[in-house]
């Protein structure tokens, strides 16, 4: 078994299957709630964008989940051939996925056919899809296994069969 720790995920690897557990950041929402309280920053605060606001406290105890969620809901939907599949979600908080392979090519040829296949469209999301580790080798077929981040999805409908298709790893 080996064991992954993602940008809002820890993932351990079996022989078979891949579970994916939301980290959850108690300590930082924990700081940041009492740095609100201490300011008295409620609701009127919701909107503003700075390290402290509302939706950072939000972040750090949800993020994992919400992606574990969103990452089995959008493979439920497309069942694209481009995905490692999902295979199950516990509410986000336990995610069964089908193992995937990690590979490393050079990283400017990686972001090249990307670009070339996409017309420039990965960096609509450039976090995820410019991180190789998001991605695997399946059969010589590129696959991605970290697609829980909405901004991720209109790439993946529009492009993931041709990336599929088309992506070259010599
Ligand atoms: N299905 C899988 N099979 C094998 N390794 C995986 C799988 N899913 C994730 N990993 C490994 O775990 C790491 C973290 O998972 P990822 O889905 O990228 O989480 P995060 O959204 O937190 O970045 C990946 O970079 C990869 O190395
Ligand atoms: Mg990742």
């Amino acid at each position: 078994m080996k064991i992954y720790k993602g940008k809002s995920r820890i993932v351990f690897v079996f022989s078979k299957i891949a579970i994916k557990l939301p980290i959850i950041r108690f300590i930082k929402a924990f700081k940041i709630a009492k740095y609100w309280i201490k300011r008295r920053i409620f609701w009127q605060s919701i909107y503003e964008y700075n390290y402290y606001t509302y939706s950072t406290v939000q972040i750090f105890l949800l993020l994992g989940i919400m992606e574990n969620w969103n990452e089995y809901r959008f493979y439920k939907e497309t069942k694209s051939i481009f995905l490692v599949p999902t295979y199950f979600s516990l509410l986000g908080l336990v995610n069964f996925q089908k193992i995937g392979k990690p590979f490393y090519m050079n990283e400017e040829l990686f972001w090249k056919r990307l670009y070339h296949i996409t017309q420039g469209k990965i960096f609509d999301d450039p976090h995820h899809f410019l991180d190789q580790k998001n991605f695997s080798k399946t059969d010589d077929r590129l696959q991605m296994l970290d697609y829980g981040n909405h901004k991720c999805f209109r790439v993946i409908r529009e492009y993931g069969d041709k990336i599929f298709e088309e992506f070259e790893f010599v």
